[in-house]
């Protein structure tokens, strides 16, 4: 057999390992990792090309899933013209859409030369949540790969580009943030010099836009109320500078011990962990980095929209309201609150600072002094795919009276 047959043979039995549970199981990515690790005889390469095909199925699920069952020969001709173009799937590619013209970027024209229907790709409920997603340019942005950015930890991005271009790894910076850096090549930046000295921290532009937006000034004391991991700390701790501190705090333990790794390699020495919060401390600024559907990334993971129904959309708001009111009583009179998702839809979004101001007196919307082409929504700016070729998110900056 074949090359491109056997490999194809082996992408329709990951398939077939995969398909009980990715309308259900919001954990499918450590699925597909269990599946890479147990054959053995994957290299880099075979992961690289499997995952990506993997990936573009769940990105197009509802047009793929149906010719499993009645033409698997289309479905993975289907899934070879739809996945990126890069160099772990170019031969794969070749070998079976080579007869095709080149796949069009837009969603609406892959669907007409498919014959399929474009509105298929994302779940029937989220353009009621979000229009704008459901239609070009958010609807093209959120079926793209996602790129890879760098949050800058140093001014001297010389030390960082020139590694990376021994490596081969080019990169773009972004005039919307002068801070960040676009990896444009499939690189593990963790196995760098660069990386190991703290000079950067991978995150998302779209992520990084959210403190940029609502504007973090030198000094003062805060609270990341919603850690995790720590990727927004870092960042925060970095506005406030060695006159400010940020205490960070989250359910998960494990995150927290994560957190304080990333912040020692960062160098960070501004920032505490709060494993539990002390009632009526104050602080001068508190970011709620809320649990959510995560609607916005669904570029990164697709199976989302499988796996995400519209009451979970409105479980996730009852919670979200619930944890913004909560670490709203740490703010000092005249301080900050920064509510942010990573979702696309208005119940999760405004819908929640709306319900929060009505319910809260005393907080006000403080505009940011510049949008950075983000969207204004009745409260607050939703940071849409397309606008910079990034995650979605939404932030709302208050001002506790
Ligand atoms: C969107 S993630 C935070 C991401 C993080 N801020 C970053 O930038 O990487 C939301 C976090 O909220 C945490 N969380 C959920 N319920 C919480 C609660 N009741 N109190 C504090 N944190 C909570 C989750 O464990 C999760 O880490």
């Amino acid at each position: 057999m074949s090359l491109a047959g056997s490999q194809q043979k082996i992408f329709l039995r990951l398939l077939a390992a995969l398909r009980p549970n990715w309308h259900s199981d919001a954990n499918l990515p450590a699925g597909i990792s269990e599946l890479f690790a147990a054959n053995r005889s994957f290299g880099s390469r075979d992961r690289r090309l499997y995952r990506e095909l993997i990936y573009t199925t769940l990105r197009y699920l509802p047009w793929v899933e149906p010719l499993l069952d009645t033409d698997p020969t289309r479905a993975t001709k289907v899934v070879a013209w739809l996945a990126a173009d890069l160099p772990a799937t170019r031969a794969y590619r070749m070998a079976h859409c080579g007869d095709w013209p080149d796949c069009p970027t837009t969603v609406e024209a892959k669907a007409a030369y498919l014959k399929f229907d474009a509105g298929a790709v994302l779940p029937a409920w989220l353009p009621r949540h979000c229009a704008e997603a459901g239609v070009a340019p958010n609807l093209d942005a959120l079926h793209q790969r996602a790129s890879l950015w760098l949050r800058l930890n140093t001014n001297d991005v010389t030390r960082i580009t020139t590694e990376f271009a021994a490596k081969a790894w080019p990169t773009r910076p972004t005039a919307v943030m002068p801070g960040a850096l676009e990896v444009l090549a499939e690189a593990d930046v963790t196995k760098s010099d660069a990386w190991a000295a703290g000079l950067f921290e991978v995150q998302d532009l779209g992520s990084q836009l959210i403190l940029a937006i609502a504007g973090v000034s030198p000094g003062g004391r805060w609270l990341d109320a919603c850690a995790g991991a720590g990727g927004k700390t870092l960042q925060l701790a970095s506005l406030v500078g060695s006159a400010g501190r940020v205490e960070a705090h989250d359910i998960r333990q494990a995150a927290l011990r994560e957190l304080e790794i990333r912040a020692s390699r960062a160098g960070a020495e501004n920032i505490g962990v709060l494993p539990a919060l002390s009632e009526g401390t104050l602080y001068d600024g508190v970011l709620v980095d809320a649990p959510c559907s995560g609607s916005g990334t669904w570029r990164r993971a697709p199976h989302l929209k499988w796996t995400t129904s519209a009451g979970q959309v409105t479980s996730a708001a009852e919670k979200q309201l619930e944890l913004l009111t909560k670490f709203s009583a740490f703010v000092r009179p005249g301080g900050r609150l920064i509510y942010a998702t990573c979702s696309l839809s208005r119940l999760e979004n405004e819908a929640v600072v709306e319900a929060f101001l009505s319910a809260s007196k005393n907080f006000s919307v403080e505009m940011p002094a510049k949008a950075m082409g983000a969207t204004p929504r009745s409260v607050g700016f939703a940071i849409l795919p397309a606008t910079h070729n990034t995650d979605g998110f939404y932030l709302a900056a208050l001002r506790k009276s």
